[in-house]
C-alpha cells in the first residue's frame, strides 16, 4: 500500500510514462515529446514551425542540446525529418523513440550520447504530414497512396521550389554559382503549401549541416540528386559535386541497419528495387527514378545541409506489433548517421586584424588526393560568427576561404574521420585588402567572380515568399 502510494506519487511527480511502442495520433505524439521534454528539460526544447498544417495541426520539433534554443559557435546542427508523406508512418515512431533514447541515455549517463549530445545541436521533427497521417489512419493504413498527400492533395516531396534546373543550367554555362540558389529562384511551379513553406523557412533559419527524411515504401538509403539531368525518368545516375560524400552517408545509414545492405535479401517488387541489396541498400535517386521539386536536393541547393532520404521497408504501415523490432533494427543506423554530422572540417573564418569571424565566407575545396586533383563545385559558406562546417570523405584537400574584401587564404588538409570525435579543426584568418583604389577595383571584381552573393536567410526569404505570387503549373505525378 505504501509503495502504491509512493509509487503513485513519483508517477504524479514527474508526470511521466514509460515510452510504448505503438502508433502514436497527432494528440499522443505531442505528449511523448513532452514527457521527454519534462525529463530532460536541460538539453531539450520542444518548438513549433511558422506554419500549421492544411488541418490547423502545428507542426513540432524537438531540439537536444547542451544550450536548448541557440546555435553555438563551431557546434553542427542535424535534423531527421519524417512523415512527409503521411501513410509512411515508421519514421515518426522510430523518430519518437528516438527523443525518447536520447533522453533516457543522457540521464543514465550513457557516455557517447553524453558526448553527442554535447557536439551537436539534433533537431527531431516526426511529422511533416501529421493531416496526411490521420487520413492514412482512419482509412486502414493499406492503402500505397492514401494519405500521402498533403490535405490539399499535393505531394509534400514535389512541392519545395525546383533548384536543380538552376544548378544544372549554370553548370552548362559555366557559371559558378552552385550554391545557396534560392536567390536566383525567379518562379515557382506550383504554389508553396504551408507545410512546405515552414520546413523552408526552418533550412532557410538554422545552419544545418547534415540531415535525412525518412520514408517508406522500400528499403534503400538514397542520395541526391533526385531529378534526372536530361529529365528521362529512370536509369539515369545524376551525381552532385559531392557523389563521394553522399555515397558515404547512404552507407553511413545501410550498413548499420539490420539489413539494407545485405546483398541475398530481396528487393521490394519494384525492378530497379532489386539491385538495391547488391549496391550496399544506397541507390542515386534519379538512377531509381527522377522527381523534382523534393526536399532532399533542395537542402543541398538551397543552404549548407548535406540530405539523404531513407526508404525504411516495404511496407508503409507496418502493424503496431513491429515496431519495438523495427527500433532495434534502426537503432544503431539512426546513431552512426547522426554521428556523420562531424566528418571532414570545421572552424572558423575571420579577420586576421581585428579577430573578428565572418560570416558568408565561401569555403571552397579542391580534392588532391591523387594526382589528378579537381575541384569540388559545390561551396558552402560561413555562418553566424564566422564558423563553418565542411562535410568531406578521408583524403587530402585544398582548401580556400574567399570573402569580398579580403584575400583568399588557401591550406592543405589531410582529413581522416576518426570515428566518434569532432570535425578536424581548420581557421582561417583572412586578411582584408589594403590596395590603392584603382588596383583594387580589378582586384575585387576578381574576387567578386569567385564569390557567393551574400544571401541574408530569413528575413529576405519571409519577404520574398510574400512578395511573390506563384505561378499554378499542373502536377507532375511521377
Ligand atoms: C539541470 O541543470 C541544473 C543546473 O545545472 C541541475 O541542478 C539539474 O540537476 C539538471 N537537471 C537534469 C535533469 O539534468
Ligand atoms: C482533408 O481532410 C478532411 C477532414 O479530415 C477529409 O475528409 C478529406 O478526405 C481530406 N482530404 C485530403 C485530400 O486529404
Ligand atoms: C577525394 O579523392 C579521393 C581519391 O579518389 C577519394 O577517396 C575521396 O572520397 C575524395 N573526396 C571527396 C570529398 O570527394
Ligand atoms: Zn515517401
Amino acid at each position: 500500500m505504501v509503495f502504491c502510494v509512493l509509487f503513485l506519487l513519483t508517477l504524479l511527480s514527474t508526470g511521466s510514462l514509460q515510452f510504448q511502442f505503438k502508433h502514436h495520433n497527432n494528440e499522443e505524439l505531442l505528449e511523448v515529446l513532452q514527457d521527454v521534454n519534462s525529463k530532460c528539460p536541460n538539453i531539450s526544447r520542444i518548438y513549433t514551425l511558422s506554419e500549421n498544417s492544411v488541418l490547423g495541426i502545428p507542426l513540432y520539433v524537438i531540439e537536444f542540446s547542451t544550450k536548448p534554443g541557440h546555435h553555438e559557435v563551431l557546434k553542427p546542427e542535424f535534423k531527421y525529418i519524417a512523415n512527409m508523406h503521411g501513410n509512411e508512418v515508421l519514421g515518426r515512431e522510430l523518430i519518437l523513440k528516438l527523443a525518447d533514447y536520447l533522453c533516457e541515455q543522457y540521464t543514465k549517463g550513457d557516455p557517447k550520447i553524453r558526448y553527442l549530445i554535447q557536439l551537436t545541436r539534433i533537431h527531431l521533427m516526426p511529422s511533416m504530414n501529421p493531416d496526411g497521417w490521420q487520413l492514412a489512419t482512419d482509412t486502414g493504413g493499406t492503402d500505397f497512396l492514401i494519405g500521402r498527400t498533403n490535405n490539399n492533395s499535393i505531394d509534400l516531396n514535389r512541392n519545395f521550389p525546383n533548384l536543380d534546373r538552376i544548378v544544372f543550367t549554370n553548370e552548362d554555362e559555366h557559371i559558378d554559382h552552385n550554391n545557396h540558389l534560392l536567390e536566383q529562384l525567379t518562379q515557382l511551379s506550383e504554389p508553396l503549401q504551408p507545410e512546405t513553406k515552414a520546413v523552408i523557412r526552418l533550412i532557410m533559419q538554422v545552419p544545418f549541416v547534415l540531415s535525412a527524411n525518412l520514408h517508406g515504401g522500400d528499403l534503400v538509403a538514397n542520395y541526391p540528386y533526385d531529378d534526372s539531368k536530361s529529365g528521362r525518368q529512370r536509369g539515369e545516375y545524376t551525381a552532385t559535386p559531392d557523389d563521394e560524400t553522399f555515397r558515404h552517408l547512404a552507407l553511413s545509414y545501410s550498413t548499420r541497419h539490420a539489413d539494407m545492405a545485405k546483398p541475398n535479401r530481396h528487393g521490394c517488387g519494384d525492378i530497379e528495387s532489386s539491385a538495391f541489396p547488391k549496391q550496399g541498400g544506397i541507390t542515386n535517386g534519379a538512377k531509381w527514378y527522377s522527381l523534382q521539386g523534393g526536399m532532399q536536393d533542395f537542402n543541398y541547393l538551397s543552404s549548407n545541409d548535406f540530405e539523404i532520404t531513407m526508404e525504411l521497408g516495404c511496407d508503409k504501415y507496418p502493424p503496431s506489433s513491429e515496431l519495438e523490432n523495427e527500433w532495434k533494427r534502426n537503432k544503431d543506423a539512426l546513431l552512426n548517421y547522426m554521428w556523420q554530422t562531424h566528418i571532414g572540417i570545421k572552424g572558423v573564418v575571420y579577420d586576421s586584424q581585428t579577430k573578428r569571424g565572418i560570416p558568408n565566407a565561401v569555403i571552397h575545396v579542391k580534392n588532391v588526393t591523387n594526382e589528378e586533383s579537381y575541384d569540388i563545385n559545390h561551396d558552402i559558406t560561413s555562418v553566424h560568427d564566422g564558423d563553418y562546417y565542411r562535410l568531406l570523405t578521408p583524403g587530402k584537400y585544398k582548401v580556400t576561404a574567399y570573402r569580398d574584401g579580403y584575400l583568399p587564404h588557401t591550406k592543405l588538409v589531410t582529413v581522416t574521420n576518426k570515428p566518434h570525435t569532432p570535425a578536424q579543426r581548420i581557421d582561417f584568418p583572412i586578411k582584408p585588402i589594403t590596395i590603392p583604389p584603382y588596383i583594387r577595383i580589378q582586384t575585387d571584381n576578381y574576387i567578386n567572380n569567385k564569390l557567393e552573393d551574400e544571401f541574408d536567410n530569413n528575413q529576405q526569404w519571409s519577404n520574398w515568399a510574400e512578395e511573390n505570387e506563384p505561378v499554378p503549373e499542373p502536377i507532375a505525378v511521377q
